[in-house]
Order: C-alpha cells, then structure tokens, then sequence
C-alpha cells in the first residue's frame, strides 16, 4: 500500500471518529462508539493498523509515527465527548430516566446513644421549670465530694474500697494541705461548684457521669450518670421540692404521677427524703432528695438564716430502663448496635 494512501485513511478515521463522539448524548452510545473505533479486537482504528504492514518498508517509520498520533487523536476525541456528558449535558438524559416515586435505598446512618437521649430530653423538661444547666468535673478532689457535703472523714462513703482515688495533690493553701483527687461519686459536687461561685437565688440541674467501684450486674454499672438539681432562694420548702419531682416526674413519663416521700438521711441534706413515684400499678424509687443542709451552705459562704433551699439526685440510667422497659444496665455500655439502634 501507498504511503499516502495509508495517511489518508488515518484523517479519515479521525474525523469519522471525532463526528460519532461529538455525536452521542448518552454514556451508552459513546460507549458503543467506543468499542467502534478504538475497540481492541475489531476497532475501526484496529482494522487500519492491520494495513500497515502493507507499507513500504522505508516509509513505515512514518507511517508508525502518523498511526500512534492518530490513535490520540481518536483518544482525546473519545475524552472531550466522555467529559461533556457526565459533566451535564447528559442531564436531560438523566432526568428523564429518574423516577422519584420508586423506593429508595435507605442509609444505615449511627444513632443518639439512649442515655444522651434522656440526658437532652431531662435538661429540655428541667429548662421549661426554669432550671438552667451546670457542669463540673469528673475529676474531683474530697473537699467537693465530701467535705463540703457535710460528709465526714470517718463516714462510709469516703472508703477506699466505695471510690475510685486517683492520686493526693498538695495543696496551695494553708487550712487544708492535702487534697485527694478522685473520679466523683455524685454530682453533689456540682452543687458546691455553683454555690461557690454564685449568688442566691440558684436554679440548676447538672447531668454527667459518676464513678464508683461496683460490680457490674442488671443493676449496677461501675458507671453511670445522674441528674443532680439544686434550687436557692429566700422561701425555699420542701412543698416546692415536692411539686417540682412532681412536675418532672410527670413530664418525663407522660402521666399524671403521684410522688411520695420517705424519710430518709443524706449528709448534705436535713431533712433527708427518698422520694418515689407511683407509675404503672407501682411505687418505684426515683433518688434521694432533701432540704440542703445549713452546714453545706455555711461551707459556701451563705446564710443559712437567709436562705434556704431544696437539692436532688436521681439516676439517668434508671429512670431511662422505667420509660423503656430495659431491665439490664449493662445493654447501655455494650455498644450492641442491635440493642442501640432500637431509641
Ligand atoms: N448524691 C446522692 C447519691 O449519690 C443522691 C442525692 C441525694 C443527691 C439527696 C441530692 C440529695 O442532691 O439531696 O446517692
């Protein structure tokens, strides 16, 4: 074959090639003119290489280089056209092969953990009571935990084998020279870290983990979160203690609930009452509550001649497993996702 006769076949391809692509509309036909042209085994271009060995022996080397230019050529032509339908003007292809009302294919996406659900809905109902929110540490030292509390050095509470004692840091002032630090067994602790820094009249909840060296079973956990509330004013008394458990109770359940008080003893509280509700045929114990202690607002600084005021301590875990029928704490921690996925 002619050299030249060669070459113009090869223009001709380009330009065949360069009208189909620029001629499709759909990633189907491209393909399809694809495989027309540059297919590897009956390709258009593939048809013409075969004719190269046809060509004079001194002008193959041209010949070669014009055929692999070609094949770019082709290539680029081939990209310009891929490039112009994914890139939209396919669209009106896609839409119309977009059907809306057919299902769809549903996304597997993670969940709120159960007890940060609970923790937003308590702080929501406690909010709309005028109860704003406080935070404190997990890390506490025994002047929060204990002292401050009204709990003291020789009580039960305070035992080794009851807490999780981290380390003893020395103290920068003088009264007290050592300080235990430990993960807190109550966010009691929250209480004192308030009323440290404010002034009456205090309206608070704090929600968070504590930590105590229990055995895990159905009921126990090493740990778990309360919901502690503290409430500060001139005219405090046990009957608004009463109405607001109440209140909280009932939101929180979504029935009329009756509260009852037992009496009871905490150290930071006098008088002490262990405080039920009566849900679904049953009294079920909700926390520990009371009046606070003159000697724990002494410790911060308040007349308790001036003020008085009711705090309270519930467990999140607890009240969580009433509203949902769970009967094992530990189901919270095992992160089970078939257990998870159910709130
Ligand atoms: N801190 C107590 C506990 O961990 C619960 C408690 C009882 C908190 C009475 C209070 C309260 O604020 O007044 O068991």
């Amino acid at each position: 074959m002619a050299l030249q006769e060669f070459l113009d076949q090869l223009e001709q391809l380009v330009s065949e090639a360069e009208s189909t692509f620029s001629a499709t509309e759909s990633t189907d036909a491209l393909e399809e003119a694809r495989v027309e042209f540059l297919g590897a085994k009956n390709g258009k271009l593939k048809s013409v290489q075969k004719l190269m060995g046809s060509v004079d022996k001194e002008d193959k080397p041209l010949a070669g280089k014009t055929f692999n230019e070609t094949k770019g050529r082709i290539e680029s032509a081939f990209e310009t056209a891929n490039e112009r339908i994914q890139g939209g003007a396919g669209d009106a292809e896609r839409d119309t092969q977009f059907d809306p009302s057919l299902p769809g294919a549903s996304f597997k996406i993670g969940r709120i953990h159960p007890i940060t659900q609970t923790i937003e809905e308590l702080k929501d109902i406690m909010g709309r009571l005028g109860f704003s929110t406080a935070d404190g540490p997990e890390i506490e030292d025994d002047w929060h935990n204990f002292v401050a509390l009204n709990i003291p050095d020789d009580h039960p509470a305070r035992d080794p084998l009851e807490n999780f004692y981290l380390a003893t840091a020395e103290a920068s002032s003088g009264e007290k020279n050592q300080v235990n630090l430990l993960l807190r067994s109550q966010t009691s602790t929250v209480q004192i870290r308030v009323m440290e820094k404010t002034k009456p009249p205090i309206r608070i909840i704090s929600l968070g983990r504590v930590y105590r060296p229990d055995t895990a079973d159905a009921t126990h956990y090493p740990m778990f979160h309360q919901i502690e509330g503290l409430m500060i004013d001139t005219n405090v008394t046990m009957a608004d203690l009463k109405s607001v458990l109440r209140l909280f109770a009932t939101s929180y359940l979504g029935d009329d609930v009756t509260i009852r008080f037992r009496p009871s003893f905490f150290p930071f509280t006098e008088p002490s009452v262990e405080a039920d509700y009566y849900w679904n045929g049953q009294w079920i114990e909700f926390g520990g509550a009371g009046m606070v202690d003159p000697n724990v607002l002494q410790a911060v600084g308040y007349d308790p001649e001036e003020v008085t005021g009711f705090a309270f301590g519930l467990g999140v875990e607890r009240l969580c497993m009433r509203r949902h029928g769970i009967t094992d704490i530990r189901e919270f921690y095992k992160n089970d996702v078939r257990f998870l996925a159910q709130f």
